[in-house]
């Protein structure tokens, strides 16, 4: 019967909804958690350093994001979301003349405030959850590293509806992301060092279901989104929401992005 139907999937958006909140806000928890051990990824040491070939090999895939950065030339007042540790503020203190900094963790923002602290720049840093946020001003660019990825699908749309209402009518956005599960496309992986990396650093990657189990040193557990995408696919997603953006991979590690909305080209 309709009605019953109906009832029933409301039902079912109800509890897929509940599972989203529950899941974002494991989500931030445990980036809250992982504050003080996060740069040691980006950084490759303790548990993220997988030994010297990886690690060049991580270190060149830097490079090649750094270069296409650099050409995106990232100027003016930049709104960087999901900040964290800094990492990525770094480098766009480089060209912006001022940089909000959005992230959920006071812990991170901590860590990336003492980064910045030299910067030479404006640095506003703004705790908030990026999903009930809202900007007070536009920016001509809208900076995300390592964020699109924890995206949810059920919030894919009002996520980039925001990063619209944050621009300029002119601005631009810039991503980068991982472009599979770690060292999944790692040239130099062998099947068995694959295995025994996903041991040790304990993060299975449920790709099919956008969901990762990850664990910080103390040992709790966390569950997060992480949602893997291809560039032919979220150019496609990005063009049917009005935008116009160039989406690419480097050569194994990361996927990027850049673009404008399609109607101020
Ligand atoms: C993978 S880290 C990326 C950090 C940084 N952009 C980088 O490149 O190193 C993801 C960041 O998203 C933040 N985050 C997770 N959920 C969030 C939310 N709902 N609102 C705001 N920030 C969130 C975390 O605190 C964490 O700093």
């Amino acid at each position: 019967m309709a009605t019953v139907g109906g009832d029933s999937r409301r039902k079912d958006d109800a509890a897929a909804a509940t599972n989203v909140s529950v899941l974002m806000a494991d989500q931030i928890a445990y980036y809250r958690a992982r504050a003080p051990e996060y740069d040691q990824w980006w950084a490759r040491e303790g548990p993220s350093d997988f030994g010297p070939e990886f690690n060049a090999a991580w270190a060149s895939e830097i490079d090649a994001v750094g270069a296409v950065l650099s050409a995106f030339n990232p100027t003016g007042e930049v709104l960087e979301l999901a900040a964290g540790t800094g990492g990525l503020t770094v480098e766009l203190a480089r060209w912006a003349k001022a940089i909000t900094a959005v992230d959920a963790s006071p812990e991170a923002l901590e860590i990336n405030r003492a980064k910045l602290s030299q910067a030479g720049i404006p640095v506003e840093y703004v705790t908030a959850d990026l999903f009930a946020w809202e900007p007070s001003r536009r920016y001509d660019v809208v900076f995300f590293s390592f964020w699109l990825s924890h995206v949810p699908v059920e919030r894919f749309d009002a996520f980039w509806a925001f990063v619209a209402r944050s621009l300029r009518p002119d601005g631009r956005f810039f991503f980068v992301d991982s472009a599979g599960p770690e060292w999944s496309r790692f040239s130099g992986a062998s099947e068995a060092d694959s295995e025994s990396t996903v041991r040790r650093v304990r993060t299975p990657t449920d790709v099919a279901a956008d969901v990762a189990l990850r664990e910080v040193a103390d040992g709790r557990q966390f569950h997060i989104v992480k949602r893997f995408w291809t560039p032919d696919a979220l150019r496609g997603e990005l063009e049917a929401r009005g935008w116009e953006a160039t989406v690419a991979e480097t050569a194994w590690a990361f996927i990027y992005g850049h673009g404008r909305r399609s109607d101020h080209l």
